[in-house]
């Protein structure tokens, strides 16, 4: 019985995209919320540090500002995050994001770039939970009467002994929900996430906390949902992997069934659209660098994948990059353009 309602209670719960600065940029953010899936997206971080930043800047990160309210074409919202340390500068910048039509700010503290690290951002801010706690405080006190604030953490810098502090720290600090990224800082990206520690979290706080680390299949759903007791979970690298990820637990969710695995065609079809979307805006170079990270983000988990990005990874020219990955969208073996 009690195996049958854990399984109730696993059809349902919102999906979020996870923040991944220089990754999942506003293309990115449209391609993957076509497809029901997705509930909410975070922009890549716009780093704070001590002065206001000028109004483009927050357009570079978060180009649906634009619109107003700021969703994808498909009407996910898309939250904007903020990373940084010194409250009044942080308090300073959320009042502009607010002035431009933000609807929803986050803040980063899990953040393990060494250079980001050294001028005290990101995941460094884990060594001192009052810290935390006065950046969110300061932005709480800035906006948080008109849109919610909300915070990303690790589980420590170098170990978790200050995990259920760090996260209380945010609530404390006016946070309205939390999402746990089940690792510290020096565990970087190394498996395993340490999902049971996101429920010992959720244990002790009264805001909603997300699950995020590790998801690549609807069985590590399945796992992280039962370990943490999250109801919500956010998918970073294993959306990239397989974009099919987060309709397949919508599916799921919804009528129980397993859908089969995302063909390569759908994959190479949505890295084909991502380069239409951006050969515009990015230089040629930038976009093949762009398809090359997006497919290295696929090979590890789908064979096909793999051997395209063998194929094409010494390719530089776009026109040539996308000619070879059409040809693998029918062709057992991509061919290499001559
Ligand atoms: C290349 C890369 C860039 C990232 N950028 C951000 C970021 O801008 N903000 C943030 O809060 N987390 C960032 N993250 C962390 C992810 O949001 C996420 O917490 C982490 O990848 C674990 O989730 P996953 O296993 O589902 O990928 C980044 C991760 C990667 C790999």
């Amino acid at each position: 019985m009690v195996e049958v309602d854990v399984v109730n209670l696993l059809h349902d719960g919102r999906i979020g995209l996870a923040p991944m600065e220089g990754v999942i940029d506003a293309a990115t953010r449209d391609l993957l919320t076509r497809t029901a899936g997705i509930d909410w997206t975070v922009t890549e971080f716009v780093r704070v540090v001590d002065a206001r930043l000028p109004p483009r800047v927050f357009l570079r990160h978060c180009p649906e500002l634009a619109g107003g309210d700021p969703r994808t074409p498909s009407g996910a919202p898309v939250h904007l995050q903020l990373l940084g340390s010194d409250p009044v500068a942080l308090a300073a910048n959320a009042r502009q994001a607010l002035a431009l039509g933000a609807t929803s700010l986050d803040l980063n503290f899990g953040c393990p770039a060494k250079l980001v690290n050294r001028h005290d951002g990101g995941a460094s801010m884990l060594r001192t939970p009052w810290r935390l706690r006065t950046a969110v405080s300061a932005v709480h006190d800035a906006v948080g009467d008109v849109i919610p604030v909300t915070a990303k953490i690790r589980l420590g810098f170098a170990d978790r002994r200050l995990a259920l502090d760090c996260a209380r720290a945010t609530e404390d600090g006016g946070a309205s929900q939390l999402v746990v990224h089940a690792r510290t800082r020096n565990e970087g990206y190394r498996p395993p996430a340490h999902w049971e520690w996101i429920g010992r979290i959720r244990r002790r706080l009264s805001i909603p906390v997300i699950a995020n680390g590790d998801i690549w299949t609807l069985e590590d759903y399945w796992k992280a949902r039962t370990l943490s007791g999250c109801r919500d979970v956010m998918l970073g690298r294993g959306a990239l992997a397989d974009s099919g990820l987060a309709p397949r637990i919508r599916h799921w969710q919804g009528t129980g069934e397993h859908l089969p695995p995302t063909p390569w065609a759908d994959k190479a079809s949505l890295l084909l659209d991502y380069a239409a979307m951006q050969r515009s805006i990015l230089s040629s170079k930038t976009v093949v660098a762009r398809l090359k990270q997006w497919m290295n983000h696929m090979r590890g988990r789908d064979p096909e994948a793999a051997r395209c990005f063998q194929a094409l990874r010494r390719i530089t020219e776009l026109d040539d990059f996308l000619a070879g990955l059409r040809a693998s969208m029918t062709s057992e073996a991509p061919a290499l353009p001559a």
